[in-house]
């Protein structure tokens, strides 16, 4: 198996917060992040396609189509957003990195003309990053 990757960056503002529990609870949960007002990172995106070597291109996936698909159907939708309000499929949901991640697989497991989503890797500082592997 080879595993193919490709890096997009995007920024975007959030809010963390669940409407479901009180000013106090939220404040004690999400700390800073709950800034009425929300506040910004710069995420950095690496998407890694699995699979085989296609004997005739000497590709699993094509790169220019890989980064082609997640700037149409993630980076698009993200970039310059507010993910709280802007976000088709975010809609309804707390945007933490684990979510956005999750949504972006969503995004992506069907789109792609070759090889297999293998995992979407979401650093929402230098220091901090999830991985979900559709599991
Ligand atoms: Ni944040």
């Amino acid at each position: 198996m080879i595993y193919v990757t490709r890096r997009e960056v995007f920024s975007a503002s959030h809010r963390l917060h669940n409407q479901n529990l009180t000013d106090e609870e939220n404040i004690e949960i999400y700390d800073k992040c709950n800034n009425p007002n929300g506040h910004g990172h710069n995420y950095t995106l690496e998407v890694v396609v699995a699979g085989q070597v296609d004997p005739k291109t000497g590709y699993v996936i094509d790169l220019k189509l890989l980064k082609k698909i997640m700037r149409e159907h993630v980076i698009a939708k993200l970039d310059h957003m507010n993910l709280n309000l802007d976000v088709g499929f975010l809609k309804g949901i707390i945007p933490t990195a684990e979510n956005i991640a999750k949504g972006i697989w969503e995004q992506l497991h069907d789109k792609l003309p070759s090889g297999k989503l293998y995992s979407v890797k979401l650093f929402e500082t230098e220091n901090n990053y999830i991985e979900y592997r559709g599991e």
